[in-house]
């Protein structure tokens, strides 16, 4: 199963090519010299340039005369990543593809082979992305950011709602670094710029009743789209349309998983309660929001009343009840 499941991830070599070429801005470099330092032959050097050539790399010359790069790549190469992070155990293993079908899909696996907490699985293109409530994810190739982190939390299974709040203000922390524009949090797992979602966090987990063996964070970001399809031009954004400019995709990565890190431990140290609160703090959805709740047999209206302790969200219901929302999906009512 292993060696099937891994059979699509990049080529170490292709990582170290990667990474030479990055640190080699604006030198040329011939092709046996690349060819030495990373044990491939030049025709499969010249093989691999050309097909990062397919992927926006832009790289000069031939075998003949070396290669040159014209700009540091935006590809999420481990190595280009890693170089990035703190010490810790976020990033410290990172399972990169080019293309893939879903990196949840992949990163169950690896918490089934027992992969370590804050293994990353990361893909330039999912050809099978999924999202909530059995919706797809759409997974434009290198212009997002398709990327799932494998947690192993020593939390019981009621806990972990709040894994993906977690998530969700990590991102948010990464966005508001990098582009200065502050997002909204629609809970649970949506982050918007006004009423346009530009980034979905699905949450799976392999548990026991009373103890989680793992946990699957799928994050997705629209980050340099120039446009979204037809049919979600009403409801999804990009950072590139919010910001008019394009942004680098290993740098948001880098954050990202910085302040994953972060707010980990501070749920793991402060507990439920920190992250409760700082979610409440930040989400124009926790409190005093007039939502439209959509579950897969019905429909109902009412006003947000704050998170419980667990995560989950109570909403007033038109005929005065509190309930927590246990399934649906969240849309702000007109
Ligand atoms: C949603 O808002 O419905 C959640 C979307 C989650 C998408 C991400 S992309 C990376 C990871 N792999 C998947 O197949 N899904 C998640």
């Amino acid at each position: 199963m292993k060696q099937q499941t891994l059979n699509g991830s990049t080529d170490r070599r292709i990582d170290a090519l990667l990474a030479l070429l990055a640190d080699n801005a604006m030198i040329v470099i011939s092709g046996s010299k690349i060819a030495r330092e990373i044990g491939v032959s030049r025709s499969t050097v010249w093989r691999w340039i050309e097909k990062l050539r397919s992927l926006g790399l832009r790289v000069k010359g031939h075998p003949r005369s070396g290669y040159q790069i014209e700009k540091v790549p935006d590809i999420l190469a481990p190595k280009l990543l890693r170089r990035r992070l703190p010490p810790g155990p976020f990033g410290k293993r990172i399972h990169h593809f080019f293309k893939i079908d879903s990196t949840n899909s992949v990163a169950m696996l690896l918490g089934e082979q027992g992969e370590p907490n804050g293994t990353v699985v990361i893909a330039e293109e999912q050809t099978a992305g999924r999202g909530r409530a059995g919706h797809t994810w759409y997974s434009e190739k290198t212009n997002g950011i398709y990327m799932t982190v494998l947690l192993r939390p020593p939390i019981a299974p009621q806990q972990a709602p709040l894994i993906t709040l977690v998530a969700g203000l990590a991102v948010r922390e990464a966005i508001v670094e990098q582009t200065g524009m502050v997002p909204d949090l629609r809970w649970p797992n949506d982050l918007l710029f006004g009423r346009k979602k530009f980034c979905g966090i699905l949450t799976e987990m392999n548990a026991e009743q009373d103890q989680i063996h793992y946990v699957a964070v799928g994050i997705g970001i629209n980050v340099n789209h120039e446009r979204v399809p037809d049919e979600l031009s009403e409801i999804a954004t990009s950072l590139r349309i919010e910001t008019h400019r394009a942004h680098s995709r290993v740098e948001l990565v880098a954050r990202l998983l910085r302040h994953m890190d972060s707010y980990y431990n501070r749920f793991l140290v402060e507990g439920p309660e920190a992250i409760v609160a700082r979610f409440s703090e930040v989400s124009s959805y926790a409190r005093g929001k007039r939502v439209r709740i959509t579950t897969v047999t019905d429909t109902y209206v009412g006003t947000t009343e704050g998170l419980e302790p667990g995560g989950l969200l109570r909403v007033k219901h038109d005929d005065g009840r509190i309930l927590p929302v246990i399934a649906g999906t969240l849309t702000e009512a007109d």
